[in-house]
């Protein structure tokens, strides 16, 4: 099979080398765009007079039937081609005859495949969007419903102060809602500007109207400098490091799911229809689900990864080492969009334990703190008064006790400075209610976060 670019070659190229050679494979995801960069690159050349009307009737028309017949599944893309665009222009050329050929006028393959690359990361990031917005709704509204919810948080995975599961699930929302800006200022700054008319790498003698492409295919502009055109994919990089961070987000999350759907914790249920049961131990239902997002965190990395070792060694301009930019691309966002979606149901659709989340706040001196500021307030040095409270801990711990069980008689044992109001001071709630701090617990604190959070995520 002749190629289209085999006027300077006597001998056919060997099998082997065009099934290495070929992205179609893959890239035959880019279709779309393809089609839809050269719809708008036919449109300038006609209006620069490069093309005559009827030449871009035929080629417009053709593209538009090809889309159609693939999309109908009519069509399909072949290896023969290479690529993407050799397909899209041999099916143009054989369907439409001689005006095919001029498709590629000012044009070459190195500005074509950036071009569509940047058109469907914008689609991309879009996409994303949509996904991690559904999780915060989803998120905020089981904020709504556990403004009450106690439970132990954390640190060192030892309980360590009260907080609410309203807060607890508001601290995702805040990691979420760096993702969409993440995802954002790659649309909006990595992606304002176009790379078509670049040509090869140093632009093109013909008269073309760069700006007017540029505008048909939604950018703000066309990109400045002609080989950074078609060398440029700091896009695909940021798009990989920001699914990299919402993913890290996921796993963590997930761990947490995990542990908390654990019998030892009990803090949660997992509805049936995302768990999985075990083909050997019949008690088992497993949360694989949360499991294989944590799982799947790190081929995400490894995209990143990868990208950034193809770029790091590559002259200017064009390589075909970029060739490889795109299955990681389209993994990691296959691999992020499924995750959003399974994880935005499995959550909605738990059941959160609260008696158990309560339970589990009893234990473990979750209220030391609360009971050294309570000292600290009687005007006791913050320092003191921690170490009064680490020997009530000492003792509970030495006699099996909780620190809300032993009497006043007890305590003034420790200080004199404990009265009868020190069990109100460390009971669960007005250690809740008291960390009414900007950012802190407290109902009130929270609500007013919710309300404004609410409004942020309309505007998004
Ligand atoms: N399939 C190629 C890619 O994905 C298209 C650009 C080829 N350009 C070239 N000069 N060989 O990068």
């Amino acid at each position: 099979m002749k190629k289209l670019w085999g006027g300077r070659f006597k001998e056919a190229t060997d099998q082997l080398t065009d099934e290495f050679n070929a992205s179609i494979d893959f890239d035959r995801r880019l279709y779309k765009e393809d089609i839809k960069g050269s719809l708008a690159h036919a449109k300038m050349l006609e209006k620069s007079e490069i093309l005559n009307e009827e030449e871009y009737e035929a080629i417009r028309s053709g593209l538009e039937g090809i889309l159609r017949d693939y999309e109908d599944e009519k069509i399909d893309f072949s290896e023969t081609y290479e690529d993407i665009h050799m397909n899209i222009e041999a099916l143009l050329t054989e369907r439409i005859g001689e005006a095919g050929k001029k498709l590629h006028t000012a044009r070459s393959r190195n500005d074509q495949v950036a071009t569509d690359f940047e058109l469907y990361l914008v689609s991309a990031c879009d996409e994303v969007i949509d996904h991690i917005k559904a999780l915060i709704k989803t998120l905020l509204e089981l904020a709504e419903e556990n403004l009450d919810t106690i439970l132990p948080g954390y640190t060192h995975l030892q309980r360590a102060q009260p907080i609410t599961l309203a807060h607890y699930l508001n601290a995702y929302v805040q990691m979420f809602l760096r993702d969409i800006k993440r995802f954002k200022f790659i649309r909006e700054e990595d992606l304002r500007e176009c790379s078509l008319g670049s040509g090869a790498l140093a632009g093109t003698t013909f008269d073309i109207d760069r700006f007017y492409t540029a505008e048909l295919l939604d950018f703000k502009a066309p990109k400045a400098n002609s080989i950074d055109g078609v060398s440029d994919r700091d896009y695909a990089l940021d798009f990989l490091q920001a699914c990299a961070v919402c993913m890290m987000h996921l796993s963590r999350f997930c761990e947490e799911i995990i542990l908390y759907n654990s019998v030892e914790f009990g803090f949660i249920h997992l509805d049936d229809r995302y768990t999985t049961g075990s083909s050997i131990m019949p008690q088992k239902k497993n949360p694989d689900l949360a499991e294989l997002i944590r799982g799947k965190t790190g081929r995400t990395y490894g995209n990143l990864i990868s990208l950034l070792v193809t770029m790091k060694g590559l002259p200017l301009a064009y390589n075909k080492d970029m060739q490889e930019d795109k299955e990681p691309v389209f993994d990691s966002f296959d691999t992020l969009a499924k995750s959003l979606t399974i994880f935005e149901r499995m959550i909605a659709t738990a059941q959160f334990d609260k008696e158990k989340m309560l339970e589990a706040c009893k234990l473990g001196f979750i209220n030391a703190t609360d009971l050294a500021d309570y000292l600290a307030a009687k005007d006791l040095p913050f320092r003191e008064a921690h170490e009064i409270v680490g020997r009530i801990v000492l003792f509970c711990e030495q006699n099996g006790r909780a620190i809300e069980d032993l009497s006043l008689e007890e305590l003034n044992g420790f200080s004199s400075l404990f009265n009868k109001d020190v069990y109100d001071a460390i009971s669960l709630k007005k250690m809740v209610d008291r960390r009414n701090v900007y950012g802190g617990p407290a109902r009130e604190t929270e609500e007013n976060l919710i309300k404004e959070l609410k409004k942020q995520l309309a505007k998004i």
